[in-house]
């Protein structure tokens, strides 16, 4: 299966560059502070797929020394030009040569593995960032929940793709962010509650938490389906304890 990754893209990162925390983003990082202190202790950490840095300064803000590392060259340098005492590192995919290994207390993923295509890639990809925690680091990995491609929501749009209703683990899904300015289609792909359960431990990884948040109807935002349905999944993992 072909899949190109839509965030390569100058026009795409212009846009989201300008995306910050709106309604469906808001519930997506709203209980990330709590859910990070709970269960990480040191204050490195890697922010994995950055995009134009929202994730990497939200860390910021918590406090940490946050590494941004992306794949796409457009979204990077929008990074830097938003923050430029930031540090944020071109990879290529899967190559985390310019990183330390096992020097990390956290990992964080926000909306990366909507990404990437197979379970192969998925496994090698956590692997990989895996290797570059400490032995009691934590991969927070955010993702979007499989009811998010076919729902309506107050920050995305769904229903101009129907086909999205039939998709399996794997297959190719559309969704148009409604928040920004660029409202072409972006391609994601589908990854069930069980798929990622069976992805972790094929990477060696543990499950401590799952979190489907839940928007509050006393929030000051137009909720469509946010309050009912999640449209996001945050899995805190940890390293195996081999022997244990
Ligand atoms: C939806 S954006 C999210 C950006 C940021 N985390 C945020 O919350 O604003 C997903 C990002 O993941 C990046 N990405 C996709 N595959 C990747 C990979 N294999 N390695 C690193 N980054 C990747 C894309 O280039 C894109 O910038």
């Amino acid at each position: 299966m072909e899949f190109k990754n839509v965030y390569d893209d100058a026009r795409r990162a212009e846009a989201y560059a300008k995306l910050e925390f709106p309604g469906t983003y808001y519930l997506a990082y709203r209980d990330l502070p709590e859910i990070i202190f709970k269960h990480v202790k040191g204050r490195r950490a890697i922010d994995f797929g950055c995009g134009t840095g929202r994730s990497t300064r939200f860390l910021q803000k918590l406090g940490f020394d946050a590494v941004g590392v992306d794949i796409a060259d457009d979204m990077i340098e929008k990074a830097r030009q938003i923050d430029p005492k930031g540090n944020y590192i071109l990879i290529k995919d899967g190559v985390f040569s310019q990183v330390e290994e096992g020097a990390y207390d956290l990992i964080l993923s926000v909306f990366t593995f909507d990404n990437i295509p197979t379970e192969k890639r998925k496994v090698e990809l956590l692997q990989r960032v895996g290797s570059l925690m400490k032995s009691e680091g934590k991969i927070v990995n955010l993702v979007s929940s499989p009811d998010i491609y076919v729902n309506e929501w107050e920050s995305l749009s769904t229903k101009d793709f129907p086909e999205n209703k039939n998709a399996k683990c794997g297959d190719k899904v559309k969704i148009i962010v409604t928040a920004i300015d660029d409202k072409r289609p972006v391609e994601d792909i589908i990854w069930p509650d069980e798929d990622y359960r069976e992805t972790y431990r094929k990477a060696g990884l543990r499950l401590i938490q799952t979190h489907k948040p839940l928007a509050r109807e006393n929030e000051p935002f137009e909720w469509v389906n946010e309050t009912r349905i999640a449209p996001w999944v945050i899995y805190v993992l940890g390293k195996s304890q081999v022997g244990r």
